[in-house]
């Protein structure tokens, strides 16, 4: 009788998911033992009653690694540890519902579990390990902020997307002699903002790890104005701040949610340039989820695929606790437990500020 192998994305949809779960499928499919099943929206489909899974057969996951987001479906309010409960008043509670779960992961017949997230989705792959769940992480997020692994699937292709809107908005700002400001995700990390503002070649990056002030900006805008350079392009990180620590965004009002929902930082900063009296028009566009959707880059596409089959090769070798990872050219692993320990933030060091600084390019801070 072949093993069971369960497999679940959580957390935001990332290019490159499909690709990872097609990737796992067919090594198994290779390898004979094994049949792949996925549970539907994360551990969701697990806590269902009836449950929802499905066999991720040939014809399930043939072609799918062009496709963007994931055929099993994810969600960012499933986590079994802290599980959104309503209660008979209408409000909300959490429970921890990790051992129902994983007595209805062992009663399937599930050998083991591959968890394709970013760090909320990997710490809690670690809390079910250290409760004996057999496990996997496979890493995701288009934000690349996983320090464990030098690259993530996704990011690749977020900057692409956002580089190519950034494209369109110069030849409008040139023509209107207007300054820009594109808005792109990027929660905690600027690597979106700062990869996408040099391959675009904006006068200004914003992004959460360098505070910013808006006099500063003003300085960078009339700088460009005054060399006879009619427009400025800028970028910023949905995540950047104001000097003060403020982020924008609003409180989210979805159940089991916790996190900020951010958003608006380009119209704050478009604001605060016209009450400081900037005499030059000022536009917003913000990507938010299109960066997040539609078929992955070929670079994912392959990156996912490899780290689809290296989680099912950590399957066979019983590597259990372990999170599949790239360092230095190579598709490695790595304990969870150390993988969601730190966030890969942009260092000042790291060699792309000084690139864009020798640019010419601002971050605000001076
Ligand atoms: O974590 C990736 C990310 O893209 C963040 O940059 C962004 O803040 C978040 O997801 C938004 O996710 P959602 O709209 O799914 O809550």
């Amino acid at each position: 009788m072949k093993k069971k192998l369960l497999v679940l994305t959580g957390g935001g949809d990332c290019p490159g998911l499909n690709a990872v779960i097609r990737g796992i499928a067919k090594a198994a499919r290779s390898n004979g033992n094994w049949e792949v099943w996925g549970s539907i929206e994360a551990f969701n489909g697990i806590l269902k009653d009836p449950v929802e899974i499905v066999k991720l057969t040939r014809s399930k996951t043939s072609g799918i690694h062009v496709k963007g987001g994931t055929i099993i479906k994810t969600t960012n309010r499933g986590n079994p540890l802290d599980f959104p409960v309503q209660l008979d008043d209408g409000t909300w509670t959490t429970k921890d519902l990790s051992e129902e779960m994983a007595r209805k992961i062992a009663e399937l017949g599930f050998e083991a579990v591959v968890n394709i997230g970013g760090d909320g989705s990997q710490a809690i792959s670690q809390a079910l390990f250290k409760r004996g769940l057999k496990i996997i992480g496979v890493p995701k997020t288009i934000d690349n902020d996983l320090s464990a692994t030098d690259l993530t699937f996704g990011f690749s292709t977020a900057v692409q997307i956002a580089t190519e809107s950034f494209d369109r908005l110069v030849t409008t700002a040139s023509s209107h002699s207007r300054v820009m400001i594109m808005e792109v995700m990027g929660r905690d990390a600027g690597w979106i903002a700062l990869h996408t503002a040099i391959a675009g070649g904006a006068e200004v990056c914003l992004i959460p790890e360098i505070p910013f002030k808006i006099d500063n900006i003003i300085k960078r805008i009339n700088k460009r104005y005054k060399k006879g350079k009619g427009f400025v392009n800028i970028v910023v990180a949905e995540g950047a701040k104001m000097e003060s620590g403020e982020l924008v965004g609003e409180k989210s009002l979805d159940a089991g949610e916790k996190h900020l929902k951010l958003g608006g930082i380009a119209n704050y900063i478009r604001k605060k340039l016209e009450e400081k009296d900037c005499v030059y028009q000022v536009r917003t566009t913000i990507l938010g989820h299109t960066q997040r959707g539609g078929t992955p880059v070929a670079f994912d596409r392959i990156l996912a695929t490899a780290m689809g089959v290296k989680a099912f090769d950590l399957v066979e070798e019983e590597k259990y606790g372990h999170m599949v990872s790239f360092k230095n050219n190579e598709i490695t692993s790595v304990l969870i437990a150390d993988a969601i320990k730190d966030y890969n933030v942009v260092n000042q060091d790291h060699y792309l500020i000084h690139v864009a600084r020798s640019l010419g390019m601002s971050f605000g801070d001076e």
